[in-house]
């Protein structure tokens, strides 16, 4: 099946890397990262779209790094109101000040610590889009809810939350990653047959839903992805690109990663 690309331009490349730095990093060590991603990763654009989303307070400073570079730069994570007595949150107008485009929202590691519902999670993603932000929305099922083959049950829930709430088309021009809890920070990532089979299940409840939000939208894998698995996962046509926590530490990896994304055949 194809169909037109109608994407806008920070998501017309053909694949999507989004380093994850999580709670790792410090002004010295981001530097040295970004030199050497910088360094390798220009050649690769326009095929892959490189995304580093660090810790809110080095967004200055990826900003100053890379503007007006390949690399681009995003949040964490983002409040769910625009201003006010919200102590510790950050809206979504403070990160567009930062130059950030793009916005993690549904992280497990935050869902499951913080206690975020998929109705918080709703709001974060489209008060994101509402700012000109690109949310990148995280879903995926835990070990027993695989075992108990739930899976799509579960996604299916986390996507629906938001076609309810505000609608197939709140879809277009966003990221939807598939995040598998029981492959984040294990090693242990889904295999390309069940990476495929739920980005599949994905493309068709947002299809359903509205068949043009699906052609703006961009459906990655996150979970142990590495330099031995990324070229099987990112060469698949059904997976946009990835998610990297862990390997997005270690220049060398991630930069073999982003690698195997660039397409193969013309
Ligand atoms: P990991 O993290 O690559 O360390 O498994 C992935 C993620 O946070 O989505």
């Amino acid at each position: 099946m194809s169909f037109p690309l109608v994407s806008p331009p920070h998501l017309a490349s053909t694949k999507i890397v989004i380093a994850n730095w999580k709670m790792h990093g410090d002004l010295q060590r981001n530097q040295a990262l970004m030199h050497a991603y910088l360094q390798a990763l220009s050649p690769l654009a326009p095929e892959v779209k490189v995304i580093v989303c660090p810790p809110y307070p080095y967004l200055a400073q990826l900003q100053s790094l890379c503007q007006g570079s390949v690399v681009s730069w995003g949040a964490q994570n983002v409040a769910k109101n625009v201003i006010g007595a919200y102590t510790g949150e950050v809206s979504p107008r403070m990160l567009i000040d930062f130059g950030a485009q793009y916005v993690i929202v549904g992280h497990s590691e935050r869902s499951t610590a913080y206690c975020e519902s998929d109705e918080n999670i709703a709001e974060k993603f489209m008060l994101a889009k509402q700012h000109g932000l690109t949310p990148i929305l995280c879903v995926g099922e835990t070990l027993l809810e695989r075992e108990a083959g739930v899976m799509e049950r579960v996604v299916g829930k986390q996507l629906e939350t938001i076609i309810q709430r505000f609608g197939g088309c709140a879809f277009a021009n966003t990221i939807i990653s598939y995040e598998p809890i029981w492959a984040i920070g294990t090693g242990l990532a889904a295999s390309v047959d069940q990476a495929v089979a739920m980005h599949q299940f994905i493309h068709e409840t947002v299809k359903t839903a509205d068949s043009d939000a699906i052609q703006t939208l961009k459906i990655l894998y996150g979970g142990s992805v590495n330099p031995q698995n990324a070229l099987q996962l990112l060469q698949h046509p059904e997976i946009d690109g990835a998610l990297v926590g862990r390997c997005a530490l270690d220049a060398e990896a991630f930069i073999e990663i982003c690698k195997s994304a660039v397409p193969t055949t013309v």
